[in-house]
């Protein structure tokens, strides 16, 4: 199973988790169209996955929010490389906590990101998925497959994201499209920073997973040719202690 010369898209691929990704699918011969807002940054990780390995790579700024962007950003893909192998939906984000003290906005901001984000790019994406026998990864989350009582809301949004992957894959596995939903547990990004210390801060190296890992998981579900990777759980050690 390969990965070469596939055409793959990253959401979020700024930062963390997404831009972990984008090293992993472009050490290993992919194409990489790098999406999220912050263009500056997206532009210096393009040239070091240029620098790396030689990677062929597209820098499309794009706001997961914004329906039409969204659309633009998996044509502007598919029209360059003639086609799309992979889509990865990871760009997302936690705020607040409490449900009584949560802000509306703060609310929009979640369900905006990683609930509408992820439909507008995977109803975008489906078809060229379907011409190409390609893969469909999402981000999920451990908060995602049980309570999280710090963040109620979070939560929500991806238990929404694991139902709505596993009822695309349900629809289109037959269209010859593989879905995958990889769960991380705590991971050292920038996750969190936007209210405090962000999970790179908060935790120590050895700690909590590296983004690296959960890159790992994602390019083995990435370059599966007619199997569906259903789900990956990826877990800190410690995870259940004291349960
Ligand atoms: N870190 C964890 O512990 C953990 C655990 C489980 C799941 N996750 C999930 O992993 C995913 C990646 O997060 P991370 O941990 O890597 O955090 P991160 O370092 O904060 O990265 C988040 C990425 O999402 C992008 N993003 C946020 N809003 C966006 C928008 N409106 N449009 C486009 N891109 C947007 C950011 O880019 P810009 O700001 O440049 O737009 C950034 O690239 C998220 O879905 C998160 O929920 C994280």
């Amino acid at each position: 199973m390969s990965l070469d010369d596939s055409a793959t898209i990253v959401t979020g691929a700024s930062s963390g988790i997404g831009e972990a990704t984008a090293h992993e699918f472009a050490s290993r011969g992919a194409r990489v169209a790098l999406a999220a807002r912050s263009e500056d940054r997206l532009t210096s990780i393009a040239a070091d996955l240029e620098t790396e390995y030689g990677a062929e790579t597209l820098v499309v700024p794009t706001d997961v929010r914004d329906e039409a962007a969204v659309e633009d950003l998996v044509d502007t893909v598919a029209a360059e490389w003639d086609g799309l192998d992979v889509l990865v939906n990871n760009a997302g984000l936690g705020r607040g906590g409490d449900v009584a003290d949560l802000s509306t906005e703060d609310y929009r901001a979640m369900m905006d990101t990683n609930v509408d984000g992820v439909f507008f790019a995977t109803r975008a994406a489906l078809p060229h998925l379907a011409a190409s026998d390609g893969n469909l990864i999402f981000v999920g989350s451990f908060a995602g497959q049980y309570p999280r009582p710090g963040n109620p809301v979070y939560s929500a949004t991806k238990w929404w994201v694991r139902g709505f992957a596993h009822g695309v894959e349900g629809q289109s596995g037959p269209d010859g499209v593989g879905v995958t939903v990889v769960n991380p547990t705590e991971v050292r990004t920038e996750f969190g920073g936007a209210d405090g210390d962000s999970f790179a801060e908060r935790f120590e190296p050895g700690e909590v997973s590296e983004p690296e890992e959960i890159a790992d998981a994602i390019g083995f579900a990435a370059a599966q040719d007619h199997s569906t990777v259903h789900e990956i759980d990826v877990y800190r050690r410690d995870k259940f202690e004291g349960w």
